[in-house]
């Protein structure tokens, strides 16, 4: 059989975190990992990925498992697979070895686990076969009790330790070395598909998936684009945003956006300088004590000042912003939480993302802005600015009456080969200001046309 056993520092990292979970939350948690969903009939699954809370605590990504905690107790359910799984899935190690691995005090199999749930909170897992088991189980639990446990896992979870940071970095190295062979395969490549192949090599390559699905597209415009059949053509600009996951399951997320042909058009050049420009704004203001609504605002006032020097937008920038027509060019936030989760902890909903008593505007400007806390030492976010010209956006006789005013439309028909730029780097809140983590791909344009070349 084989056998499992964590490093002893990730080991001790395990326990710290469920010691300060007991800290913070009265009374037993039960996290599930959830379980294979079927595509199509039972024998074929989309990939598993254990839940992230789950991850959190147990360090293993074990399938159909939970684990119980109770103060400083640790007990495992987990299933011995029967020796004729092995025909199919090979041996896999054993409850005993998996509870010793991660320092449980007890183990039992599945079946035994609804003795236990009587009175606990915990996490609602997407997969229904788990999701329903879940409510089935829970019978006793009081309300209000599982929005206390999210609250003290996202406390935790909200500032990443030293194990989960070195984690992120690993993830992207990875996904800087896709970056950097998505660039380079562009010359030679003559669609979509086959650049996010060389991305995606560099990852499968590297034993990792990815942390979410590829957006490798010509239609940068589409914001979470997920077709690759595209033929590349000269003139054209490609944007990338790829991330590898981690083995421990900690994310990483970056987009790049280069031209096909290995050099930015005089109207690429000139909206490309104006996303980074707001990249470069907030990247330098991220700090401790700072509201990331404000960096949003930072990234939203210095594109807008930008479209105005470039004779896009007219008018003031401030006033620009306080009209939200930065928004029919940006129309998303600036950027989320980034750990276990590539946005971080959204199975919580804005939980998470938005301090205690804040929730989301409606505003058109901010309606998508999935973060709003002031970031703190240890806080890994995303910079992602981006300028997209979307139909649905730009040709919708409500915004074009109401922005008529604030757009030079015979102006923006100049720059029609932009579709779409994004980019977006990961980056890890110290004590005194920032460290990007993604830092070693390059954001200038003249930097990413000569890796183009490299
Ligand atoms: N990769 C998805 C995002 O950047 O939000
Ligand atoms: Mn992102
Ligand atoms: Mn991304």
């Amino acid at each position: 059989m084989p056998t499992v056993k964590l490093p002893s520092e990730l080991a001790a990292t395990l326990y710290q975190r469920r010691h300060r979970l007991a800290d913070q939350i009265k009374g037993p948690v039960v996290l599930w990992s959830g379980q294979p969903s079927a595509r199509n009939f039972p024998a074929n699954t989309y990939r598993f990925r254990a839940n992230s809370h789950f991850l959190y605590f147990a360090g293993l990504p074990l399938t159909n498992a939970a684990i119980r905690l109770d103060g400083d107790r640790l007990t495992l359910f987990v299933d011995d697979a029967p020796l004729a799984a092995a025909l199919w899935h090979g041996p896999t190690p054993t409850r005993t070895n998996l509870a010793a691995a991660m320092g449980a005090d007890a183990a039992y199999p599945m079946a035994e686990l609804s003795q236990f749930t009587a009175g606990v909170a915990t996490v609602a897992v997407q997969d229904t076969t788990t999701a329903a088991e879940q409510l089935h189980l829970r019978d006793t639990i009081e309300p209000g009790q599982d929005k206390a446990l999210a609250e003290a896992i996202i406390a935790l979870r909200l500032c990443a330790d030293g194990a989960a940071i070195t984690e992120i970095q690993r993830a992207a190295a990875v996904s800087i070395q896709a970056h950097r062979a998505g660039m380079a395969a562009t010359a030679t490549a003559t669609t979509e598909a086959q650049v996010r192949a060389a991305m995606e090599q560099v990852i499968m390559a590297a034993n990792l998936p990815c942390a979410y699905n590829s957006i490798v597209t010509v239609h940068g415009e589409v914001l979470h684009n997920e077709q690759y059949h595209h033929a590349l053509q000269p003139g054209q600009l490609l944007l990338a945003d790829v991330g590898a996951e981690a083995a421990s399951g900690w994310a990483s997320d970056i987009t790049r956006t280069w031209p096909v042909s290995g050099q930015f058009s005089p109207p690429q050049r000139d909206i490309y300088d104006v996303v980074l420009a707001a990249h470069d704004a907030c990247i330098a203001e991220a700090a401790p004590g700072i509201e990331y609504r404000d960096l949003h605002l930072l990234a939203c006032r210095v594109l807008a000042a930008g479209l105005v020097d470039l004779g896009i937008l007219k008018g003031q920038p401030d006033d620009l912003v306080a009209q939200d027509a930065h928004a029919l060019f940006f129309p998303h936030g600036v950027g989320h939480l980034l750990g276990l989760d590539v946005h971080d902890m959204e199975d919580l909903g804005d939980l998470a993302g938005y301090a205690p008593g804040r929730q989301r505007s409606h505003r058109f400007g901010l309606n998508f802005l999935r973060l709003d806390r002031p970031l703190q030492p240890g806080m890994v976010v995303t910079i992602e600015p981006g300028f997209y010209q979307v139909p649905g956006i730009l040709a919708d006789p409500f915004r074009r009456e109401r922005y008529a005013d604030c757009v030079d439309w015979e102006r923006l028909a100049q720059f029609a080969d932009v579709p779409g730029i994004r980019i977006e780097d990961d980056v890890l809140i110290t004590t005194t200001g920032c460290d990007v983590l993604t830092a070693a791909l390059p954001t200038a344009a003249e930097a990413i046309e000569a890796t183009m070349k490299a």
